[in-house]
């Protein structure tokens, strides 16, 4: 559809952005923190890029007033930003680190004070090591439990000044990696054990939403989902339904759970023919329904395109390109159903992710169609190789020209019908990448440290700093 007239983005729309304790905080043993599964597995010989972790990251814990103080600069009005699980609850339950609830603390009032709304992630991937050496994490439905006692005391701690919350960061990928491709903690790889692990962690996030509910009642609880839409190759048949099949087993299996409270029927057929299903008891249902989210977080970067797969076709690959070396991505799938192939219409990133602005408005098309839910973009950046110049300066225009098509995609969806409360970008400031060290930065503000060299960790204004200013400034209307 060609919108003639846009409609303008509405008042006290959330212009955002974003990052996760692990990746920013540093501090990782500070003031009776416990460990997490992070503080760990990084460690481990060849899980991550140059051996990089986040022991010190972009140092946010001790930094984070100056870093507020950019944030406010800036004229943010949001912030989402994660709480790690094991500064608040060392051993993942039971007794309670008051330093950790006062960090929290402190950093929601910095940016109160400065008039910027905090969003909260309750988890995003830094599982407290004690429960996985306990019970083994989300392998066990026990989980649900601790997730919901830990939920409880943020809402307690912070429900009073949060309006707006996020349950799980990316479940698809947190439990895809962890439990299928063995690249995140704990490093499994078995599907039937993925599935498992998955609808303990939609136990854990429906339990935490239905206490959140009695206790912040009148705030705002979602999941953000990575959603990679997916596009048919051509307009085959087999290529359609390749598609379709993609939609369905690897976003509406997560997206349908939480916004309907029912896993979508054609995949857990294919499931339970291959004998992974996984176990769902009695109440098991209800509870997802009545874990329903207020909004649907969507953490967008990338569409996918898939064709038909024969049953001897391409398998399920473990591998992605975490080098930056753009081009030594491969296909995957699954044999009968689909595999990824390229789109020769798209351009690419350094680590082989398409870039695809109008994709951002096909997600937000299909999530309003299928689930009449609104919207809040938690995620949307570019992630790439950046220069300091010798004046001090970066200059990503690259970075600027992505966010810009990607907003403009934003108000088309807004003027398409779509509830668009918020658009945060990833970035704030640059970060560990999990598995890509501190190269792939993300940021509008360059931090300055490699994987091997702690440096000054001197914080410089990018270019996209000042551009993003003036698009907040101006409610999106200049790009
Ligand atoms: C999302 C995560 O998957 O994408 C972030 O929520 C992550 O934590 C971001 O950093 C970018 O991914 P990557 O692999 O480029 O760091």
């Amino acid at each position: 559809m060609f919108h003639r007239e846009l409609k303008p983005f509405p008042e006290g729309f959330l212009w955002g952005s974003a990052s996760a304790a692990y990746q920013v905080e540093g501090a990782w043993d500070a003031d009776g923190k416990g460990l997490s599964v992070w503080d760990i597995y990084a460690k481990l010989p060849g899980t991550t890029f140059k051996n990089s972790n986040g022991d010190v990251a972009a140092d946010h814990y001790n930094r984070y007033k100056e870093d507020v103080a950019l944030m406010a600069e800036m004229g943010l009005k949001a912030y989402r930003f994660s709480i790690a699980w094991a500064r608040i609850l060392p051993e993942g339950r039971g007794k309670v680190n008051e330093a950790g609830i006062r960090f929290y603390s402190d950093l929601i009032d910095e940016l109160l004070k400065n008039g910027i709304e905090p969003v909260i992630t309750l988890y995003h991937w830094d599982l407290p090591q004690a429960l996985l050496d306990e019970y083994g994490g989300f392998e066990s439905r026990r989980i649900a439990d601790d997730f919901d006692e830990y939920a409880r005391v943020c809402f307690r701690s912070f429900g009073d000044r949060v309006r707006y919350w996020v349950s799980l960061n990316e479940q698809n990928i947190f439990i895809g990696f962890g439990y299928m491709t063995g690249m995140h903690p704990p490093g499994v790889k078995d599907k039937k054990r993925m599935l498992q692990a998955n609808h303990n962690a939609f136990l854990a996030n429906a339990r935490a939403i239905k206490s959140f509910r009695e206790m912040v009642p009148s705030g705002n609880i979602g999941p953000s989902f990575a959603y990679s839409p997916a596009y048919p190759k051509t307009s085959k048949p087999e290529d359609i339904l390749a598609a379709e099949d993609a939609e369905e087993i690897l976003s509406h299996w997560w997206m349908d759970v939480y916004a309907l409270g029912e896993y979508p029927k054609a995949a857990m057929d294919l499931y339970r023919g291959l004998g992974i299903a996984p176990e769902v008891l009695p109440g098991d249902l209800e509870l997802f329904k009545e874990g329903k989210p207020d909004f649907m977080g969507l953490n967008y970067y990338q569409t996918t395109t898939y064709e038909a797969n024969p049953l001897d076709g391409v398998g399920e690959k473990l591998e992605m390109n975490t080098t930056g070396e753009k081009g030594t991505a491969k296909s995957t799938g699954i044999p009968g159903v689909y595999r990824t192939t390229g789109n020769d219409y798209l351009e690419r990133t350094n680590w082989d992710w398409t870039i695809d602005p109008e994709g951002l408005r096909v997600a937000l098309r299909r999530i309003t169609g299928r689930y009449s839910l609104p919207v809040l973009i938690t995620e949307n950046g570019l992630g790439e190789y950046d220069k300091l110049t010798d004046d001090d300066k970066v200059h990503d225009d690259y970075r600027i020209g992505y966010l810009k098509a990607h907003i403009l995609a934003c108000r088309e969806a807004i003027t398409d019908g779509v509830d668009l409360i918020g658009y945060c970008t990833w970035s704030f400031t640059d970060l560990l990448s999990w598995l890509n060290g501190y190269q792939k930065r993300y940021g509008f503000v360059y931090i300055n440290r490699d994987e091997t060299d702690l440096k000054d960790l001197r914080r410089v204004r990018k270019d996209s700093f000042h551009w993003y200013r003036k698009v907040i400034e101006s409610n999106g209307s200049e790009l």
